[in-house]
C-alpha cells in the first residue's frame, strides 16, 4: 500500500539535503518524480541520474521560488512535462536565517516569508487543477514553529505559518479528495543546518531529543512517502512531528 507506481510527484528543493532524499523515497516506492532546483541544476542532474539509475523515471524542474511569478511558472512547466494530473506535491524548498530579533532585516524577513509561505501557497493555487481525487499535497513545517530554538524567530514564523495553512488547506479541499498534511523536523544534517555538524551544534541537538543522534535527509523521507501513499488515506490537515522526539 505504499506502492506509488503509476503516481506522478513533484518535490521542490529536491537537488539537495531533505528534497534529494524524498524524491528518491518516492521513485523507490515507484512514483514518476519531477526533481524542482533553483539555482543547483548540476545537483538537480545528479538526483535524476540516480533515479533513472535504479530504474525510475525522472525529469529536472527549474524554478525560482523567491520571485512572485516562481510558482506560476513551475506549474506551467509541471503541467508541460507532466500533462493534467499531478499525484504528489512535496513543497520542501526553503530557506533559513538564524538572526535574534534586533538582528533581523525587512529584507531576509520579507525573503523567509516569499520562499516558504508564499511560494507554496501559490504553488497549490496553480497546481489545483492537476490536483483530483487521491491526491497528497505535504508541505515542511519545522520544530522551530512550536518550540522557541536558536534564533529563528522570523523562520519560525513561517513555519507556523504552514502550520495554519494546511489546515486551511485541507479543509477546503476535502471534498474533493485531496488530502494535505505538514511535516515538521527537527534537526537534519543539511546545508540548511550544518551547525548541527560541529561538536556544540551536535550537543545542543541530542540534548533536546529522545533519541540521541542526529537526523540525516533520509529519517525525513520516510513520512512524505507515508502521507503521499494509500497507507495515509484518512490522514489530512496534520502536521507530523518527524523529529526524534525534540523538546518533549
Ligand atoms: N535541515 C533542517 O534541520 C530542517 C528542519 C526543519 C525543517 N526543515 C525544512 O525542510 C526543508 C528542506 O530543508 P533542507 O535542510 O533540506 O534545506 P537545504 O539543504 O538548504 O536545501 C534547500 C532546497 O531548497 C531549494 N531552494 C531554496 N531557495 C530556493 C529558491 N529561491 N527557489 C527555488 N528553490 C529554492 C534549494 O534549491 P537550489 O539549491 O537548487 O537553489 C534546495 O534544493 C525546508 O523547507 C526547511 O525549512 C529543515
Amino acid at each position: 500500500m505504499t506502492s506509488l507506481t503509476g503516481k506522478t510527484a513533484l518535490v521542490t528543493g529536491a537537488s539537495r539535503g531533505i528534497g534529494r532524499a524524498i524524491a528518491l523515497a518516492l521513485a523507490k516506492a515507484g512514483a514518476r518524480v519531477l526533481v524542482h532546483f533553483g539555482s543547483a541544476e548540476d545537483a538537480a542532474d545528479s538526483v535524476v541520474e540516480a533515479i533513472r539509475a535504479a530504474g525510475g523515471s525522472a525529469e529536472k524542474v527549474a524554478a525560482d521560488l523567491r520571485a512572485a511569478d516562481g510558482p506560476h511558472e513551475l506549474a506551467k512547466r509541471v503541467r508541460a512535462l507532466a500533462g493534467d494530473r499531478l499525484d504528489v506535491l512535496v513543497a520542501n524548498a526553503g530557506i533559513s536565517k538564524a538572526a535574534t530579533i534586533e538582528e533581523t532585516t525587512v529584507e531576509d524577513f520579507d525573503d523567509l516569508f516569499a520562499v516558504n509561505v508564499r511560494a507554496p501557497y501559490f504553488l497549490v493555487q496553480q497546481l489545483l487543477p492537476m490536483f483530483g481525487d487521491g491526491s497528497s499535497v505535504v508541505l515542511l513545517s519545522s520544530l522551530a514553529a512550536r518550540s522557541a530554538v536558536n534564533n529563528l524567530s522570523a523562520y519560525a514564523a513561517t513555519k507556523g505559518a504552514i502550520d495554519t495553512l494546511v489546515r486551511h488547506f485541507a479543509s477546503a479541499l476535502g471534498e474533493r479528495g485531496i488530502r494535505v498534511n505538514a511535516i515538521a523536523p527537527g534537526v537534519v544534517e543539511t546545508d540548511m543546518s550544518n551547525f548541527a555538524k560541529t561538536d556544540a551544534g551536535r550537543d545542543f541537538t541530542l540534548g533536546m531529543q529522545a533519541l540521541k543522534r542526529v537526523a540525516q535527509p533520509d529519517d525525513i523521507a520516510g513520512a512524505a512517502v507515508f502521507l503521499a501513499s494509500d497507507l495515509a488515506r484518512w490522514v489530512t490537515g496534520d502536521t507530523l512531528r518527524v523529529d526524534g522526539g525534540s523538546k518533549l
